[in-house]
């Protein structure tokens, strides 16, 4: 992915300087240290712990304004539904329910964290491909506003399910476009070979049959082509392959309702340069805006991914020959991806000394027994002390959700700030009323090690 591997770039790392520069929730202070949203993340840490997820509130609302204000000035009916699975939290679904978000889940669980963060079921989209029966009896049990559905089996199945209890499941079509996302290939979607969606020459056909069936009413086709994508052109290309698709359709007989665009919006990870949300609204303007059609998009990363940072402490410092391993108390259980996708992340110190001091080489690394438990290599950092914290950037989508205890490592606490961010004129005007108005919580405590053995059993015949 063009966020992704840190060897390859032929320019050198932006200087956490530069990295504060560039995020609006992140401010310095001359005493407090590294500020996200306002708030010292040092006084998080000493209250909390390390390593702890914080999220910001402020930085969730200003993204999901600007991307829907970029969909209102392309004049696009345009629904924004948050992929749950970038990140799950309630409070997080709750700020972004609030703001008028809908929700694309992809599991039971998903669709019921979703209702318990009170995001209506009409505004609730169901994607994936494996949805099991007990998911889909969920889905239309809740009446929820769409599902997507991903094979001429799944539509069998939906439909003797949906017939079997009365309902009409209102279905869309996912169409695999054939188009390759330019991004990792772990998270690219839309190329024939993936395992994602209907093939493309088979979509018209399956459309024109699943209205045939009993218990499914189709209103349209979905799309989603991968993740962490920088450019317009893919977008532009499969977005104009499903255009086509509705134009066939249309024009024999079919009628198609809504398209479902899917997610994938990239951020910059490092100093990339990335299409933001008014490129995307051109793009999908360019290519559906004179459909008339009821448009979704579904993205996750966009929304979530600034609006989080790891806060984690160092252990030691281990000088290894000419190296200078970095040792957090984070490690890759609680952020995979650059074990995953050799993703690059912005790292931070937060002390207000540690932010001032000359800068040279590091290994960033966890203490997981693998050597993939490395955040970082020769990146440029202060000199670091036992106890110092630092901040992994981008951190609040495919965080948490992706965590796991391996080596009996509990999850990591999580903290919602609810502040100002750099471009709320509040913060330099005084703005001692919005000053006085930011709070922060911990909405996830640290989970007691004890509760990673509680529902294990050990057989009577081995005591
Ligand atoms: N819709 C569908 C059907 C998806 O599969 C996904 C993500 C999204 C929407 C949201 O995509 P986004 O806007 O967040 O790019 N764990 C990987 C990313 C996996 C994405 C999976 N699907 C990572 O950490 O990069």
């Amino acid at each position: 992915m063009s966020a992704a591997p840190s060897p390859s770039h032929d320019h050198p790392d932006p200087t956490p300087d530069a990295l504060i520069a560039a995020r609006p929730q992140l401010t310095r202070h001359p005493m407090d240290g590294l500020l996200f949203e306002g708030v010292p993340l040092a006084a998080i840490a000493h209250a909390v712990g390390t390593p702890t997820w914080v999220y910001g509130a402020a930085t969730i609302r200003a993204r999901f304004r600007a991307l829907a204000n970029a969909l209102a000035d392309a004049r696009l009916p345009a629904h924004i539904h948050f992929a749950v699975k970038a990140n799950d939290h309630l409070a997080v679904l709750h700020v972004l329910g609030h703001e008028g978000a809908g929700a694309d889940v992809v599991s039971a669980g998903e669709l019921l964290r979703a209702r318990a963060a009170c995001i209506p079921a009409a505004r609730i989209v169901f994607s994936g491909v494996g949805k099991t029966q007990a998911d889909l009896r969920l889905a239309l049990d809740h009446g929820i506003a769409q599902i997507n559905v991903e094979s001429a089996e799944e539509l069998a199945m939906l439909s003797d399910l949906a017939a079997g209890m009365g309902r009409v499941a209102p279905v869309a079509l996912r169409v695999n476009p054939d188009v390759d996302a330019g991004t990792h290939a772990k998270i690219s979607t839309g190329r024939a070979r993936d395992k994602f969606g209907i093939p493309y020459a088979q979509a018209a056909a399956l459309y024109a049959h699943a209205g045939t069936l009993p218990g499914i009413a189709p209103r349209g086709l979905a799309m989603h082509i991968g993740s962490q994508i920088g450019t317009l052109a893919p977008f532009r290309a499969a977005y104009g392959r499903i255009a086509g698709l509705v134009r066939d359709l249309r024009a024999a007989g079919q009628p198609v309702a809504v398209v479902d665009c899917g997610g994938g919006l990239a951020i910059p990870y490092r100093d990339e340069p990335v299409a933001g949300p008014v490129g995307l609204a051109g793009a999908i303007a360019a290519e559906f805006g004179g459909l008339d059609v009821e448009l979704l998009i579904e993205p996750g990363r966009w929304l979530i991914g600034p609006a989080g940072v790891l806060l984690t402490s160092v252990i030691l410092v281990k000088r290894d020959g000419g190296s200078r391993f970095v040792v957090l108390d984070a490690a890759m259980n609680d952020l995979v991806r650059p074990a995953m996708y050799d993703a690059w992340h912005g790292i931070v110190p937060v002390g207000a000394t540690d932010l001032v001091r000359a800068l040279a080489p590091a290994d960033v690394v966890g203490p997981v027994c693998e050597s993939s438990d490395t955040f970082a290599r020769g990146r440029a950092l202060p000199p670091l002390a036992p106890g110092a914290l630092v901040a992994i950037l981008d951190a609040g989508a495919y965080g948490a959700v992706m965590s796991s205890t391996y080596n009996a490592r509990p999850l990591a606490a999580e903290v919602l700030v609810d502040g100002a961010i750099d471009d709320d004129a509040t913060l330099h005007d005084g703005g001692r009323a919005r000053r006085a108005a930011i709070r922060w919580t911990t909405i996830r405590p640290r989970q007691d090690v004890t509760t990673l053995w509680r529902d294990e059993a050990v057989p009577d015949w081995l005591k």
